[in-house]
């Protein structure tokens, strides 16, 4: 089940990564998500309605909903409880991958350096997000990354957008992308789902015109 996961998302290739301040948006959010292509999510918890909208999403059956920004074991429980099928966290926690793994759900923990890549390695996984991958240097140091740690595959996410995520799905150490571009925090806020729909239909016509 848990590669399962991750083929999905790599089949999509662009993750949305979702601030959602009020729960009442998620059935028209996912509406425009799924109509646009990309019938996945990464519902944060960086907003009190984060939990929620995952249970909304996940009930839904059409779409892969998964958690980020998560922190902690507790919030594992909570994710899970809520039907997140993947767990995605900013950082590299043990305690946090060591608790998806108890559940059997799919983990996404983040790396910024060699040492952090080595210590997910060690953790048994292969998948892993490159956050804040634009300030980190992007696709180079991703690759460069991918020469020391060969079975490694990354998800970059933060700064990438409709102008540069198709150069990064190229790059075979690259198993899909993270971001916010087609359903920012503000074109949620605004309830401005016609965009988020044509927005995503744009990214997903990128993954298709893709080489990844
Ligand atoms: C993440 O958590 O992956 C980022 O917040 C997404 O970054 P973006 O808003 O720059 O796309």
């Amino acid at each position: 089940a848990e590669d399962g996961v991750l083929a999905r998302l790599q089949r999509v290739g662009i993750v949305p990564v979702l601030v959602a301040d009020d729960v009442s948006g998620a059935g028209d959010l996912a509406d425009a998500l799924v109509s646009g292509g990309l019938p996945v999510a990464e519902v944060t918890l960086r907003t009190a309605a984060g939990l929620d909208t995952i249970r909304r999403m996940a009930a839904r059956g059409d779409m892969l909903v998964g958690a980020g920004t998560v922190l902690t074991a507790d919030q594992v429980d909570q994710v899970v409880d809520a039907g997140a099928s993947f767990v995605v966290s900013p950082g590299f926690s043990l305690e946090v991958v060591e608790r998806c793994h108890r559940h059997g759900v799919s983990v996404v923990p983040g790396v910024a350096t060699a040492t952090e890549v080595q210590a997910a390695v060690a953790a048994g996984l292969s998948h892993v997000k490159f956050f804040p991958a634009g300030k980190l240097g992007g696709r180079p140091m991703i690759e460069t990354f991918a020469e020391p740690f060969a079975g490694v595959r990354f998800m970059p996410s933060g700064g990438v957008s409709a102008a540069n995520v198709a150069d990064y799905l190229a790059s075979p150490a690259i198993f899909a992308a993270g971001g916010s571009w087609m359903a920012s925090k503000s074109l949620i806020a605004e309830k401005r789902f016609d965009d988020i729909a044509r927005l995503s239909r744009e990214a997903s016509a990128l993954v298709r015109g893709s080489a990844g």
